[in-house]
């Protein structure tokens, strides 16, 4: 039914035995009708909430009764038994969000028909711009649910009251950090690894023990062994899967036992995955949280890295530590932004996620092999180069004589970007290496640029 004005409206009513016990109504800011397939669509919607509705009702109502479920179930026949009285709300938010795919609104309200005072009451009114406050910390449900389902997809059971939503990876790993360690604290961290980890640890005074990553098999778990006898180690910070720089990925005899190795210092590992959905092998390299039997592995992830950084929409499973890091990141940035979190939730849910993530594998893999092609036809005999299983980057070693730096330096000046070695460690070690990123369509620029770098190293021999 159109109401007409400058907007276009639309309520369809709630039918329960013939009694019209509510209405849905949808709203659009601009003067568009509604087609006959989209009213035939909400009218199926609502019957949905009927029933939704129905069921916590009768629910609800045996409750009160202190009746037994059977009871419940022979009442309500062929309607579910469990008690959805408390889920109402989501399920109602879902169906209004599967009625806004196909019948596209500005908002949407649910009008209900209060016997008592023979009135409509206006139940829910979902205003999809600035959506309600059940998106602030944990974060928005559907998104924490979809995200606990990808776990389910990798074999792990991941409760959803576990997930913080948080603004990318990064904060993620920052709240995490802040929630294990107190200022003076030791925590281990890669060497070469991810720059942000030493620049937390310097903003939160913390003290920072490297350990050294192979650049084939990754993390050296003797090393990591020996600092645990030696330091006061309070929490890690580690890549388990196509590791920043190197691209290495731990064995799954080796997660485990690096898992077992800290439970045993009963020490947190704060478990950096951002690249993990980025895998060229069919499966999901399991992370080292798929071993923890004690909550002490923290796993932060984002859909930076697999749909675009800007949506700064990340997240933590934080094992034992979520109550501190929910409240940490109530009292540091209060939410990650509330639209993103929506249009990512439904995107998870309806858009195809895991269809564009196959897309995006087969070209990072095919990026990757353009990349070793050209390094093996262009650079110097005698680099070395790493060949990861995933994610984004190859970490060259090169003849012990040629500074990465320099290297770096003479790159920009012709306009080509690499990640010198030093960067990546606190003690500036890896002054032969560098970091090359195969994120990119391959085409004739980063050809040259591999052309570029082999004669500037070949300058340097
Ligand atoms: C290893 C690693 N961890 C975390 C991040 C940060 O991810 P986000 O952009 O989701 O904060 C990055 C981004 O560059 C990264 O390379």
């Amino acid at each position: 039914m159109d109401l007409g004005g400058a907007r276009t409206n639309i309520l369809v009513p709630l039918l329960k035995e013939q009694t019209v016990i509510g209405f849905f109504g949808l709203y659009r800011q601009e003067v568009c009708p509604f087609s006959e397939k989209q009213i035939a669509l909400l009218e199926s919607f609502a019957a949905q909430a009927v029933i939704a509705m129905e069921n916590a009702r009768l629910y609800a109502e045996a409750q009160e009764r202190t009746l037994q479920l059977e009871v419940v179930t022979r009442v309500t026949q062929e309607v579910s038994t469990r008690d959805v009285s408390h889920e109402l709300p989501g399920i109602l938010r879902t169906i209004i969000h599967q009625i806004r795919r196909v019948v596209p609104c500005d908002y949407a309200a649910l009008a209900l028909y209060n016997e008592e005072d023979d009135s409509f009451l206006f139940e829910t009114v979902y205003d999809f711009a600035v959506r309600d406050w059940a998106d602030l910390p944990p974060g928005n449900e559907q998104l924490r649910r979809q995200i606990s389902l990808r776990y389910v997809g990798m074999g792990l059971s991941q409760p959803m009251e576990e997930i913080v939503v948080t603004n990318g990876a990064l904060e993620a790993l920052n709240l995490c950090l802040m929630a294990v360690t107190r200022p003076g604290d030791v925590v281990a961290v890669e060497s070469p690894g991810f720059y942000a980890a030493l620049q937390a640890i310097e903003r939160l005074d913390l003290r920072a023990v490297e350990i050294p990553v192979d650049p084939a098999s990754g993390l050296d778990l003797d090393a990591l062994a020996a600092a645990l006898q030696t330091h006061p180690v309070r929490a890690c910070w580690f890549m388990t899967n196509f590791q920043n720089p190197t691209g290495a990925t731990l064995s799954i005899e080796k997660k485990k036992a690096l898992v077992e190795l800290l439970a045993k210092h009963d020490v947190p590992l704060i478990e950096d995955d951002v690249y993990g959905e980025l895998h060229f092998q069919p499966e999901y390299p399991l992370p080292a949280l798929a071993f923890d039997k004690h909550g002490l592995v923290m796993h932060c992830s984002s859909f930076s890295k697999t749909l675009a950084p800007g949506y700064r929409i990340g997240w933590a499973c934080a094992g034992r530590f979520t109550d501190k890091v929910q409240r940490l990141k109530l009292m540091t940035t209060l939410s990650a932004s509330i639209p993103a979190q929506a249009g990512i939730a439904d995107y998870l849910q309806y858009g195809g996620y895991d269809k564009h993530l196959r897309k995006l594998r087969a070209s990072l893999q095919a990026q990757l092999r353009e990349m070793e092609a050209a390094i093996a036809r262009l650079l110097p005999r005698g680099v070395r180069v790493t060949h990861p299983a995933g994610g984004y980057f190859v970490w060259l070693e090169l003849p012990e004589h040629v500074d990465a730096l320099t290297l770096h330096r003479q790159a920009i000046e012709q306009g080509v970007s690499l990640a010198p070695g030093p960067i990546f460690s606190a003690s500036r070690n890896f002054r032969h290496c560098v970091r090359l990123n195969f994120g990119h369509p391959w085409n004739a620029d980063i050809e040259r640029a591999v052309q570029v770098l082999g004669e500037l190293i070949t300058q340097a021999t």
